[in-house]
């Protein structure tokens, strides 16, 4: 069982999160359609573990004796004027996702659901590393301006990034 005040606004995470999933999905389309693969394939791994994300909390969800009433799934935009302006776009929703974890946390201290606080903490963690992600990449973005060698460079960078899936504890 959980408190109804909890069990939404985890439901709500868990559209927040296939939404964060589509908006990659659509960034990687983009940057196929611009013929950067390299930052493509990572935006692709980012929409797989977005995709991860939305399951760990369905699930959980679930394990808690609940059901899951899913929303509908905004749609994504579809252009962009630059990678920096994507990475900019990504470090702002990342924030957002962030500001909504902590108010998931404020909630399971509201409601005293011990368990639900344990839960989120991995999210907090995988909030820090997505965030510092983002950043780098942006620094490396404002780096290279307009010089075609780096962002050659930083695209074969991109291009080695590989998904791992959850390991069973974390699932
Ligand atoms: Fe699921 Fe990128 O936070």
């Amino acid at each position: 069982m959980l408190n109804e005040k909890m069990k939404n606004a985890l439901t709500d995470q868990v559209n927040e999160e296939f939404y964060s999933a589509y908006l990659y999905l659509s960034m990687s389309a983009y940057f196929s359609k611009i013929g950067l693969k390299g930052f493509a394939n990572w935006m692709m791994v980012q929409y797989k573990e977005e995709v991860d994300h939305g399951m760990k909390m369905f699930n959980y969800i679930l394990s808690r004796g609940e059901d899951v009433k899913l929303h509908t799934i905004k749609e994504p935009p579809t252009e962009w004027e630059s990678p920096l302006q994507v990475f900019e776009e990504t470090l702002n929703h990342e924030q957002h996702i962030t500001e909504r974890i902590n108010y998931l946390i404020d909630v399971a201290e509201e409601v005293k659901d011990r368990a639900t606080y344990n839960f989120l903490q991995w999210f907090i963690d995988e909030q820090v590393e997505e965030e510092e992600n983002d950043r780098e990449i942006i620094d490396r973005l404002k780096f290279i301006g307009d010089n075609g060698n780096g962002l050659f460079m930083l695209d074969r960078d991109l291009g080695t990034r590989t998904y791992t899936p959850l390991t069973n504890e974390e699932a």
